[in-house]
């Protein structure tokens, strides 16, 4: 089993759960998600404990939920409030609850342990709130493959020029060399390009087309969210920490949730500091990002494909593996941790 367990995961983009129960795997497990008339969103298993309907067959009830067979209400915390047809529900009438929380236009859920969640843990980036930045949402991209293969592509900058050639992919930087370093909350991988040609996506959105400046840092948290932040100034006004001319800087935010051991659902969205109040410009880094994206799964889903009929080959190393390996090893840690807990 490869699942952190204490940690906040994307149960589903915010605007997709209204009181209309919604049905979603996360972590091998199946949840049901619903809206109260309250307008708070609440998660439990998705099985009712009387005939197993799923209670995402059911309907929501006030702030309850109600199975869709007999009529059991369960409250937010899986308690069950009422049994049409008896007095009292029986004692043993229960269904395992999740903490949920809403933040960035996402529905988290915490699938460990209760008593360890804590909203204030759950990722955020500040620019998404700040003026000045513009928000698009992306697509729930839906890869047949484990997210620890999802997080080994966002670890490593390198694939970006044969994967990406049309859109990220840069040719002045296929010997760039790549830094990374460990953190408290995972791993930041960094491949800084001075005075180089500016990549498709750059051209496309900053105007520039002599040399510039290029930054791409790759920040992995723990264990499923990626941020890369990239962008551009003119080659030699500024490093990408002081800005620069015609600095355009975009990050692009992934947050993964595995679904099971060979599928997971990357849902992406990006904030950018240029044209924040033009949709028309999200939408046209979004049709950029759609096109790599559907590139990464491509490649993604063949590896799991041979992973799984390769199962136990060993694999060769190289050099630009260091970061995605010291993150594999963090979560590792994790689980071992929680197993021994
Ligand atoms: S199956 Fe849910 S109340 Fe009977
Ligand atoms: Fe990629």
């Amino acid at each position: 089993m490869s699942f952190v367990r204490n940690a906040w995961y994307v149960a589903c983009w915010a605007h997709d759960l209204s009181t209309d129960p919604l049905a979603e795997t996360i972590l091998s497990k199946n949840i049901v998600l619903w809206r109260g008339e309250d307008g708070t969103p609440r998660a439990a298993e998705n099985l009712c404990p009387h005939r197993f309907l799923p209670l995402s067959k059911g309907r929501v009830n006030g702030n309850n939920l109600q199975c869709g067979y007999h009529g059991l209400v369960f409250d937010g915390d899986g308690g069950c409030v009422e049994a049409p047809t008896q007095d009292t529900p029986p004692d043993d009438c229960r269904i395992r609850s999740y903490p949920v929380h809403e933040n960035m236009g996402i529905v988290w859920i915490w699938m460990g342990d209760p008593a360890l969640a804590d909203t204030d843990d759950i990722y955020d980036l500040p620019q998404y709130h700040q003026d000045g930045w513009g928000v698009a949402y992306g697509d729930a991209l839906d890869v047949e493959a484990n997210y620890l293969l999802l997080c080994d592509n966002l670890c490593d900058p390198t694939h970006v020029n044969y994967v990406h050639p049309s859109t990220l992919g840069n040719p002045d930087e296929f010997n760039a060399p790549v830094t990374h370093e460990d953190m408290s909350w995972g791993v930041i991988t960094e491949r800084l390009t001075p005075n180089s040609l500016p990549t498709g996506f750059v051209k496309a959105f900053s105007g520039h087309d002599g040399r510039v400046d290029m930054w791409q840092r790759y920040l992995m948290y723990l264990p499923s969210v990626s941020i890369i932040d990239f962008g551009a100034t003119a080659a030699g006004t500024g490093s990408w920490q002081e800005g620069g001319d015609a600095r355009i800087q975009v990050f692009s935010c992934h947050f993964m949730t595995p679904i099971t051991e060979t599928r997971t659902i990357d849902r992406w969205l990006h904030v950018r500091n240029f044209r924040a109040d033009d949709p028309s410009v999200g939408e046209g880094i979004s049709e950029q990002f759609r096109i790599a994206f559907a590139e990464d799964k491509e490649i993604l889903q063949a590896v799991q494909v041979e992973e799984s009929r390769n199962d136990g080959r060993a694999k060769i190393g190289l050099d630009l593996d260091a970061s995605a390996g010291l993150f594999r090893l963090k979560v590792n840690r994790m689980i071992r941790a929680e197993q021994l807990a």
